[in-house]
C-alpha cells in the first residue's frame, strides 16, 4: 500500500451516496472508541487520513477510503455508545444494516474488539449477525500495548470463547501505536481484495 495513494471518497448517510467504484470493500466494525479509525491509519500508514477521537461516537457516517486503488476501507460508526438517542440509534440500525446485507462490494469484516475487557452483549451480538450473513469476519483485538506480553495469550483466549470464533475466522491482537502484528495484518487483508 502507498500511504501517499491513500484518499478520503465520501461520508455517506444512504445507499444513494455510496462510491459507484466496483472495487472490493473492507468494513470496520466494533465499539464505539475500540479504535476502529486509527485501525485503518496504521493499515494504511497514514497519521491521520481517518479522523480519530477520545470522544465516543465520532463517526456518524459510512466513511469510504480509497486505498491505493486496490480497495476501499469503509469506517462504520460504533455502537454501544450509551448517550445516543434512540432516534440515532434507530437510524444507526438502519444504516448498518442495509450495507451489510445488500452492499455486493462488501468482501469481508474487521471487527475491533478491546483486548482488555471481555467482549460485550453488543460484540457478540455483531458477530452472530455477520455470521447469519454469512460474512467472513477478521477479529482484530486492539490495544494490545496496554496489557502486559504474559497476559496477551489469556486475553486472547477470552475473546475466542466470549465469541464464539468460527474456526475460519482469524483472530489477531494489534496495537495502532506500536503497530504490533501489521504484516499480520495485511497478510489477512490480502486474501479479501
Ligand atoms: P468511534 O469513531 O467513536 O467509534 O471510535 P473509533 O473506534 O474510531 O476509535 P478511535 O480510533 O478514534 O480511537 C479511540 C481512542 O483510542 C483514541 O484516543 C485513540 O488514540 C485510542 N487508541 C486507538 N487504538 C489504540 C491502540 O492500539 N492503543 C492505544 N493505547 N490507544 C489506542
Ligand atoms: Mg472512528
Amino acid at each position: 500500500i502507498n500511504p501517499n495513494n491513500v484518499e478520503f471518497m465520501i461520508s455517506a448517510m444512504d445507499v444513494s451516496q455510496y462510491p459507484g467504484e466496483n472495487k472490493n470493500e473492507i468494513a470496520l466494525s466494533g465499539r464505539s472508541n475500540v479504535g476502529k479509525s486509527s485501525f485503518i491509519n496504521a493499515v494504511v500508514g497514514r497519521k491521520n487520513i481517518a479522523r480519530t477521537s477520545s470522544k465516543p461516537g465520532k463517526t456518524v457516517n459510512l466513511n469510504f477510503y480509497n486505498v491505493d486503488d486496490q480497495f476501499l476501507m469503509v469506517d462504520v460508526p460504533g455502537y454501544g455508545y450509551a448517550k445516543q438517542s434512540k432516534k440515532d440509534r434507530q437510524k444507526w440500525g438502519e444504516l448498518i444494516e442495509s450495507y451489510l446485507t445488500e452492499r455486493e462490494e462488501l468482501q469481508v469484516v474487521v471487527q475491533l474488539i478491546d483486548l482488555r475487557h471481555k467482549p460485550t452483549g453488543d460484540d457478540v451480538l455483531m458477530y452472530d449477525f455477520l455470521k447469519h450473513l454469512d460474512l467472513p469476519v477478521i477479529v482484530i483485538c486492539t490495544k494490545s500495548d496496554k496489557i502486559a506480553k504474559s497476559k496477551i495469550d489469556k486475553h486472547l483466549k477470552i475473546v475466542r470463547e466470549t465469541m464464539e470464533v468460527e474456526p475460519e475466522d482469524i483472530v489477531i491482537d494489534f496495537s495502532s501505536v506500536d503497530k504490533k502484528n501489521l504484516p499480520k495484518v495485511h497478510e489477512a487483508l490480502s486474501k479479501f481484495v
